[in-house]
């Protein structure tokens, strides 16, 4: 069975965001090689990122299309290819990919529309190939350690769930605006062309509905929302009332207007027995409260996590793991099933651990319901 991989990536060009993060990702446990590319459609960002990771000049692409056929010919074409790209690529790019036979790792929200969502849950189906859908947020330890004690009763029946998503990034394009009388956004997210039908929900909302069903299992049944857009197209705050398939309730709330928070991405789990909280500015913590007792605070590689998810740490507590780490664990799953495929092996039910097609579905989903909710004075809509 071979042991490593190689890989192509679209988007990622050296001073664009996440494109870095998943090269970096990858590259902690040195099993898949960056071989190929279309880093940008701007001629000079390409080749420069092309360079700066070694890649043989003629395997860095001007285009996607001509990327996935030119490699698909290949002896040694790549096993996977990672799309990095904004929100508006990822339905064309994909497709390209899979019908040319590539497995695919591709950021969220997956695309645009429910039936561009459905038809790539169907291709990569079809094809029997590998589609990851990057939620970096299950990728950590103790998301999966909280995983695994709500599974196993820790906090009994699930009676209610809050969840949030905080940020103050985009305040102060609000308050130029309000100042200016007009928009002088510039970044695609505000871009309905770009982005979408959301700007809020989709970016940073849809991370809220993926880490709740994570963790609990419970798929949303309908859902009441309202938006705000404070004069911008797409939406910058965002309140939500769900109802999941077994009749309980939560609350979400997401914004890149609330003064102080960075990246504030917080679940909180109540139960017949106790609580589960869990946050991702501090991410090595979890936050344990058994019902009429005192409030623990489990940490990350502890001799007390007897949790199976506690081995998915890699340094000994009191080492910051983060981010990084987050989506390495992601890409150790991904890999590992994409080198099980490929032996004609089965993937372990650890190796499964990671965000697929479905999951990018069910986010596409709880967008446009959400929007639609908004858009009819928060009236309940079937998910
Ligand atoms: N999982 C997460 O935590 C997370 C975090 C940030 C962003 N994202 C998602 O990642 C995606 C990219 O976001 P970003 O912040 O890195 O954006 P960005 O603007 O920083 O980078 C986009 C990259 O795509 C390239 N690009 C655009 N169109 C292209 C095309 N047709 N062919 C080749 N390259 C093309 C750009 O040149 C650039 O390199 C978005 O879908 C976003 O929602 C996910």
């Amino acid at each position: 069975m071979k042991t490593s991989l190689t890989y192509g990536m679209i988007g990622g060009h050296n001073r664009a965001f996440i494109g870095d993060v998943h090269r970096k990702a990858i590259g902690f446990d040195g099993r898949a090689t960056l071989a190929a590319g279309c880093f940008s459609t701007n001629p000079e960002l390409n080749r420069e990122t092309g360079e700066t990771w070694r890649i043989d000049p003629a395997r860095v692409y001007p285009d996607f299309k001509t990327m996935a056929k030119t490699e698909a010919a290949r002896a040694d074409k790549v096993d996977f290819v990672v799309i990095t790209t904004p929100n508006n690529t990822h339905y064309e790019i994909s497709k390209a990919f899979l019908e040319a036979g590539f497995n695919v790792v591709c950021e969220k929200p997956l695309c645009f529309t429910i039936e561009q969502a459905e038809d790539l849950v169907k291709t990569a189906e079809d094809k029997k190939l590998v589609f990851g859908v990057t939620y970096t947020y299950t990728g950590y330890a103790m998301v999966k350690v909280a995983r695994e004690m709500i599974a196993n009763g820790k906090i009994g029946q699930i009676l209610t769930i809050n969840a949030e998503y905080a940020q103050d990034w985009l305040l102060d394009q609000v308050a130029e605006k309000a100042k200016e009388g007009g928009s002088n956004l510039s970044v695609w997210r505000m871009d309905p062309a770009v982005s979408g039908i959301s700007n809020c929900t989709g970016d940073i909302g849809s991370h809220m509905e993926n880490m709740v069903h994570y963790l609990t299992g419970l798929k949303i049944k309908r859902l009441a929302a309202t938006v705000n857009r404070y004069g911008h197209e797409l939406d910058l705050n965002a309140n939500i009332l769900v109802e999941y398939e077994n009749g309980i309730n939560g609350g979400y709330w997401c914004s890149q207007v609330a003064s102080g928070h960075k990246n504030g991405l917080a679940v909180r789990i109540f139960g017949t027995e106790g609580s589960i909280e869990w946050e991702e500015e501090s991410p090595d913590y979890l936050k344990y409260t058994p019902r009429n007792e005192a409030t623990r605070i489990l940490s990350r590689s502890s001799g007390y996590i007897s949790e199976k998810a506690g081995a998915t740490g890699r340094v000994p507590a009191g080492h910051p793991e983060g981010y990084y780490i987050a989506f390495a664990n992601n890409y150790r799953n991904i890999i590992s099933t994409i080198l099980k495929v490929k032996a004609g092996q089965e993937p372990t039910d650890n190796e499964l651990d990671f965000q697929k097609a479905e999951d990018g579905l069910n986010g596409v989903k709880f967008i446009h319901a959400v929007i639609k909710s908004a858009g009819n004075d928060s009236e309940w809509v079937e998910i």
